[in-house]
């Protein structure tokens, strides 16, 4: 197969890597990269579970040739929260033991964290909705739901203390 490099900056770190014309994201990370927090369950676009953000977007890491993100900007769940310990979501997903297994835990927490973005103050079917299109095996999905509810309670609670 043809070979070529390409130039990726990933959890802020610059990478040149060889790939093959064919070969997609999720396996340049996992394989090349070594960053096995990306997992690859269908390679069909279902799972969610090879969720990254390329630039600011969420992306299905297996839908996407590596050639064609040459010179992007890439975060994977290694380097979702920064150095700085967990983020809002991740303390609360702890906190709410919302994952058994672990295997989907990168789509469900760009998706989430994407929502929250957008949506800062959630409701049930916002969380149900941005959970849409990433699967869950052990069926886990109510403790991903309370855990982001909690977020959006938490900070309705600082936005009233801090207005009253
Ligand atoms: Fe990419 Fe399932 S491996 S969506």
């Amino acid at each position: 197969p043809h070979r070529r490099r390409i130039t990726l900056t990933v959890n802020g770190r610059p990478e040149d890597v060889e790939i093959t014309d064919g070969e997609l994201l999720v396996d340049v990370l996992r394989h090349r990269l070594r960053l096995t927090g990306t997992h690859a369950g269908c390679y069909n676009g279902d799972c969610g579970a090879c969720t990254v953000r390329v630039g600011g977007t969420i992306a299905k890491s297996c839908l996407l040739l590596a050639a064609s993100v040459d010179g992007a900007a890439i975060t994977t769940l290694e380097g979702f929260s920064g150095t700085e310990g967990l983020s809002e979501l991740q303390q609360a997903l702890w906190e709410r033991d919302a994952f058994q297994c672990g295997f989907c835990i990168a789509g469900h927490v760009f998706a989430l964290d994407d929502m929250l973005t957008r949506t800062p103050d959630p409701t049930e079917s916002d969380v149900r909705d941005a959970l849409i299109g990433n699967l869950c095996r052990c069926t886990g999905y109510v403790n991903l739901v309370e855990a982001v509810l909690d977020i959006a309670e938490r900070r309705r609670e600082l936005g009233a203390a801090e207005a009253g």
